[in-house]
């Protein structure tokens, strides 16, 4: 099928794009530049403040919205702005662009994230849970209402609330990956925080099986079976990586380092895809152990760092 896609250059899109060009699907991309990526069979130039017309999904039978303003950076006032305009308008203009379309659209798949549930402790969190409060929920909130409308126009529509993806090319792992390979990685504040994750590959396979899979609607947590806390996350990232992970880092250092941004590094989000099995979603990554073999068979990911401790 033809998929309009927004975030095509992004870590999530870029992967889901190869998969689904795979299995023969074209894309019609929408984004500030053009990526000239695999299947791409046309490029519109896009922003969350364009308002497109109806030419724009011509063809056009499903779209998967994935761009944002990214989140993991300092807060700014200004930057909190964009986190939360880039999405809400920029849902909003995709929503309009598939009004306009006249009924040739029928599925539509937005990302969101499980920033929704805010840091709830032990509590089990399924897609029917409450939002959490604070910043990110809110823009959760807002984002997914957005992403809603389209149900009104008789659309089928999956919200993805994503858990931290795991892959070399991008993500929390680019981040992560220096610290621990040089041997100062370690626990983040007490360790005892949940933390939900799921495995690049199974992402972009979920958001293929929202498309294909007509059962599929409503609310699916994107996260893997298995979220454990941020002292097993350590414990088995360092030994995958043949590392030691001895220098904890107090809450108060990522709260310097990070500001106000630093609440999703310490959430505590025990996060469940009850929905994604419910649909009969088979995880290939379920376990972290596995997970990260994968990602880390033997080569490491990032070259500057191979250089240093090879
Ligand atoms: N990766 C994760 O662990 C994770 C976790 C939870 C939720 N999510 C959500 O999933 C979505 C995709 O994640 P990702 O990791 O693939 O993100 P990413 O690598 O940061 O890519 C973001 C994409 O959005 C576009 N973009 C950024 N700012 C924009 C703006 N102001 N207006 C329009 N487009 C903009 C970028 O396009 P340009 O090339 O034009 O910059 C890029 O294609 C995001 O909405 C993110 O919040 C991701």
């Amino acid at each position: 099928m033809l998929i309009a896609i927004t975030g095509a250059t992004g870590f999530i899109g870029k992967r889901f794009m190869e998969l689904a060009a795979e299995g023969g699907h074209r894309f019609v991309v929408l984004a500030r530049r053009d990526p000239k990526a695999p299947g791409q069979v046309r490029f519109l130039s896009w922003s969350a403040e364009t308002r497109l017309d109806a030419e724009a999904m011509k063809g056009v039978e499903a779209v998967v919205h994935l761009a944002g303003e990214p989140v993991a950076q300092r807060w700014s006032p200004e930057v909190k702005k964009h986190i939360l305009q880039s999405r809400v308008e920029g849902t909003r203009s995709i929503v309009d662009a598939i009004d306009l379309a006249k009924g040739a659209v029928k599925v539509f798949v937005c990302a969101s994230a499980v920033g929704y549930y805010g840091s709830r402790g032990d509590e089990t969190l399924a897609e029917s849970s409450a939002p959490g409060t604070g910043y990110l929920p809110d823009v959760c909130v807002a984002w997914e209402a957005e992403a809603d409308k389209a149900t009104r126009l008789g659309v089928r529509v999956a919200k993805l609330r994503i858990a931290m993806v795991l892959g070399c090319e991008g993500g929390a792992l680019k981040t992560m990956e220096t610290p621990f390979k040089l041997g100062v990685g370690g626990v983040l504040a007490s360790g005892d925080q949940w933390m939900p994750w799921i495995h690049l590959d199974d992402m972009a396979r979920l958001i293929l099986y929202a498309l294909e899979n007509q059962q599929v609607s409503g609310v699916l947590n994107a996260t893997s079976p298995n979220p454990v806390r941020n002292r097993d996350f350590t414990r088995i990232y360092a030994s995958v990586l043949h590392r030691p992970a001895i220098l904890p880092v107090p809450a108060f250092a990522l709260r310097m380092l990070y500001g106000e941004m630093a609440q999703i590094i310490l959430a505590n989000q025990r996060v469940v895809p009850e929905a994604a099995r419910k649909f009969g979603f088979v995880f290939q990554f379920p376990d972290l152990t596995m997970a990260l073999r994968q990602i880390y068979p033997k080569r490491l990911c990032s070259k500057t760092v191979s250089a240093v401790v090879t």
